[in-house]
């Protein structure tokens, strides 16, 4: 949620720290600040708002020093304000700290701080981290290590989850970082070293890696980083390259990230099936490699997930049961883990998280694995804590994502599902291979075809121009196009603000008829042969109560009733959500954009919600 990056080497840190700062800002935009370190002192400048606010402050570059940490902030515990904003600093101005999580037993730890004579000067869960490292630091005179051991003894009294960076002026040569339940990787340069909470922060900087687990700390010089577990005994870990292109974290010439991002949807849809389907022949997931036995053995499936990707899971819930013959049961993270769902051995649990470090995704997992269920992760992000928890993982190969809106991701997430269900049916031999192989051929058309309805904007755009002032508007479909009209109903509240609702068409007239009236904006996705006739009649249904609609269909229509009608490629129905939510993402952005708001950084919201 919020964003991290550290620096410690040769050059001048604080440009090298609000550059990242900026590429990491989708994290969180509350606040932001930063410490440098130089001449045994620590200098630290933070202010409310975006991290532009921060190139406004006096002194701001006179900062000289050559090691620094610094952080923007979604705020969890405090109002976003400056004194609220990180770094925070103990009392003694010996300790600079940034975190992000939560820290569940603070209020029990400020106590007891406050009662050996601390005090306080924000709201934050925070505070208490560097005044509890302080305290220890003081107690660990004799410590050869005393700094690393100080942040180790503070970080076993906290409860709850925290990635931290911690600067003392008294160790001006040493940063210490430290992780649990919160994401943390440390890039490596020549005679430099960066952190971050999200590597787009330093890929400019650096491509190789070393990701930290739960309980790691490490001491970074500028030459060296040493790792240690939770324990504090020495360990070691493998550097990784990351191949993920600089300018793909980049707008490219779009307005925005999130346009950009819906555009790129035939090449990350193309790289999502990469080399797992080829024409005429079997798909390929030799990485998972379940036999029929084992397939055979699962009795039910959990697909679970938050937001966007939970959407994506019910898109894809109708093709497993279909071509697998296995229950399938979508769940939202946040509710499976506390439900004491029905799991044993015979459980397959798929996890979905673009991120991979969605803090109730992660612990529903942890939740299945502990029942003793087989784990598959779909994350987007490679070496993300999700996916070092989980049995099994698949990449859906997206691209880094960076609008807090998510768009290419959900069409990869249901393209990778859709291939992973196909996979499954030929291994068990559940369905005739026509069946399977007319899914495998559309599949392999999807990129040209999702060109074809990108071409389609300026008519969204319009229609888009003439609802934006808006107060509601209903996203109507059955089956798969129920579940697009739910992701698109969350696209438009997520980034225009607009109070929108997704329903059945056929639940209409079981009650939220009842707030149709004259001039409403009703959307209408038709996309199921089977079902389009009943959507109609439900569509006739609000448009005799003077709803204004517009129809996202395949189908051959009477399209007179309507006021705006979008064509797109026919497909199979299964997959059909790849392609008709195309045209309610650039809906959804064109409305934003009308009312003048934030596309990639819509209110109270943050990229990769890490804590509960
Ligand atoms: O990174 P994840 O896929 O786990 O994120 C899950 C949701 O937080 C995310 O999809 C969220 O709903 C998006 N902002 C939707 O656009």
């Amino acid at each position: 949620m919020c964003g991290i990056v550290g620096y410690i080497g040769t050059k001048k840190a604080s440009p090298i720290l609000i550059n990242g700062l900026l590429k990491l800002e989708y994290r969180g935009y509350d606040s932001s600040g930063i410490s440098t370190m130089e001449n045994g002192y620590i200098s630290n400048m933070k202010d409310k708002g975006r991290v532009k606010n921060l190139y406004d402050l006096p002194g701001i570059n006179d900062l000289n020093g050559t090691i620094g940490i610094a952080h923007t902030r979604w705020a969890t515990h405090g109002k976003p304000c400056k004194e609220n904003s990180h770094p925070h600093m103990d009392n003694s101005n010996t300790f600079s700290v940034v975190h992000n999580g939560i820290i569940e037993n603070y209020v029990e730890l400020k106590q007891f701080l406050l009662d050996n004579g601390y005090h306080f000067l924000s709201e934050t869960d925070t505070e208490i981290i560097p005044n509890l490292i302080h305290y220890y630091y003081t107690k660990n005179s004799e410590n050869t290590d005393r700094l690393l051991n100080s942040v180790y003894l503070a970080c076993k009294d906290l409860k709850g989850s925290y990635a931290i960076e911690v600067l003392c002026k008294e160790e001006p040569d040493y940063m210490i970082v430290a992780r649990k339940d919160s994401p943390l990787v440390i890039g490596v340069g020549e005679q430099e070293n960066y952190v971050c909470s999200d590597i787009p922060a330093v890929l400019s900087y650096t491509k190789n890696f070393y990701l930290l687990n739960d309980g790691d700390f490490a001491k970074l010089s500028k030459d060296d980083v040493s790792f240690y577990d939770n324990n504090l005994s020495p360990i070691t870990k493998e550097l990784k390259n990351i191949d993920w292109d600089v300018s793909s974290c980049e707008k490219d010439g779009y307005e925005d990230f999130m346009l950009k991002e819906i555009y790129e949807q035939p090449k990350s849809v193309r790289e999502t099936i990469g080399s797992r389907l080829k024409k005429d022949e079997k798909i390929n997931f030799d990485d998972i490699g379940f036999s029929k036995e084992v397939l055979q053995k699962f009795n039910r499936i959990y697909l679970v997930a938050c937001g966007t990707a939970m959407h994506a899971g019910l898109a894809v819930k109708p093709l497993l049961e279909k071509l697998c013959h296995i229950t399938t049961i979508v769940d939202i993270a946040s509710e499976f883990r506390y439900r004491e769902p029905l799991i044993d051995e015979n459980t397959l649990c798929i996890y979905i998280s673009q991120s991979g470090e969605t803090a109730d995704t992660i612990a529903a997992l942890k939740l299945a694995k502990s029942k003793g269920a087989t784990t598959i992760a779909v994350s987007n992000v490679i070496g993300s804590s999700i996916t070092r928890e989980a049995d099994y993982t698949i990449y859906t190969h997206a691209g880094p994502e960076i609008a807090v809106a998510s768009t290419k991701a959900y069409t990869s997430q249901i393209t990778l599902l859709t291939l992973l269900a196909l996979y499954f049916a030929e291994v068990l031999e559940s369905v005739p291979v026509d069946k399977i192989n007319n899914i495998k051929e559309e599949l392999l058309l999807l990129p040209e075809k999702l060109t074809e309805v990108l071409k389609d904007s300026d008519r969204i755009k319009d229609f888009a121009h003439k609802v934006y002032t808006e107060k509601d508007v209903f996203f109507l479909g059955r089956g798969t196009d129920y579940t697009v009209a739910m992701e698109a109903s969350l696209k438009l509240k997520e980034i225009s603000y607009i109070h929108s609702e997704a329903y059945a068409s056929g639940e209409l007239k079981h009650g939220p008829i009842a707030l149709i009236e004259n001039g409403i904006t009703v959307i209408g996705i038709l996309t199921d042969p089977f079902l389009v006739e009943k959507s109609v009649s439900n569509l006739q249904e609000v448009i005799t109560r003077g709803a204004k609609t517009l129809i996202i269909t395949n189908q051959e229509l009477n399209t007179s009733s309507y006021d705006e009608v979008i064509n797109i490629p026919n497909t199979n129905p299964l997959i059909s959500p790849i392609l008709s939510i195309i045209p309610l993402q650039l809906f959804s952005y064109y409305i934003s954009k009308e009312k003048g708001l934030d596309v990639d950084k819509p209110r109270n919201l943050a990229k990769s919600v890490t804590v509960e």
